[in-house]
């Protein structure tokens, strides 16, 4: 199938936590010259901004208060994005648990998420680009001409979560417990639940290594981009 490149190419990796759709997205932005961009990284600099001002995170109209004077940028690097909170740098910061836990509840409220769908759709809109994160396929670029959803068990997910976060930080027990505890929130929340877009190719990379999938997946941008390789 030729995809309809009269708009640019949008490639949309949705799933959960730790399935490896950074890397994947990463990869494949550069092997097709796409801007890469990690939607969650938008959510985790508001969940930041939340805590800095010791906001209620169940308070949708006080965050919907605080989203007003909050400005968010996502500058693509080669391994990820650099994030920029209110014109100061936060990429580090927006990875540490208390971050990650805020930004699942922040990311409940309609509001919010419309703000976020909105920064998002205009960040695709004049080039190409490889977007991650829980609703694209669905929400955010639902004619994508590219989605795929990729899914692994929870086990071998907060796995990869203790072995990326290194010696010294939580046991791997509390790991898989708190990425457990997202999942559900993330598709259980009535607004935009992560879940897969109707015509989204599944990848379960329970089994297969990160080699593998960056394989299926650049397979498929190709066939969709007619290149054929
Ligand atoms: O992908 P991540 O772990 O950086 O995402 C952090 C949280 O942000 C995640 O728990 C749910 C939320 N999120 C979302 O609701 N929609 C997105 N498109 C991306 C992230």
């Amino acid at each position: 199938m030729t995809a309809n490149l009269s708009s640019p190419l949008v490639v949309a990796i949705d799933g959960p936590a730790g399935a490896g759709k950074s890397t994947v997205a990463a990869r494949v932005a550069a092997r097709f010259g796409l801007l890469n961009l990690e939607s969650g990284a938008m959510y985790r600099a508001f969940a930041l901004k939340a805590i800095q001002t010791d906001s209620d995170l169940d308070d949708r109209e006080e965050l919907g208060r605080l989203a007003e004077r909050t400005r968010i940028r996502l500058l693509p690097a080669p391994l990820g994005n650099r994030v920029f909170l209110d014109d100061v740098e936060v990429t580090k910061r927006i990875r540490e648990p208390d971050v990650t836990a805020a930004a699942s509840r922040v990311s409940v409220h309609p509001a919010i998420r419309q703000w976020m769908v909105s920064m998002q759709r205009q960040l695709g809109a004049s080039s190409g680009i490889v977007m991650e994160g829980r609703d694209i396929g669905t929400k955010v670029f639902p004619d994508a001409q590219v989605k795929i959803f990729l899914d692994a068990a929870a086990e071998v997910r907060g796995q990869r979560r203790y072995q990326q976060n290194g010696p010294g930080a939580l046991p791997a027990e509390s790991v898989l417990e708190q990425l457990r505890e997202r999942d559900r929130r993330d598709r259980t929340r009535a607004e935009s639940p992560l879940q897969p877009a109707s015509d989204a190719v599944i990848i379960d990379s329970t089994d297969l290594s990160l080699e593998q999938v960056v394989a299926r997946v650049e397979a498929i941008v190709s066939e969709r981009l007619g290149a054929g390789d």
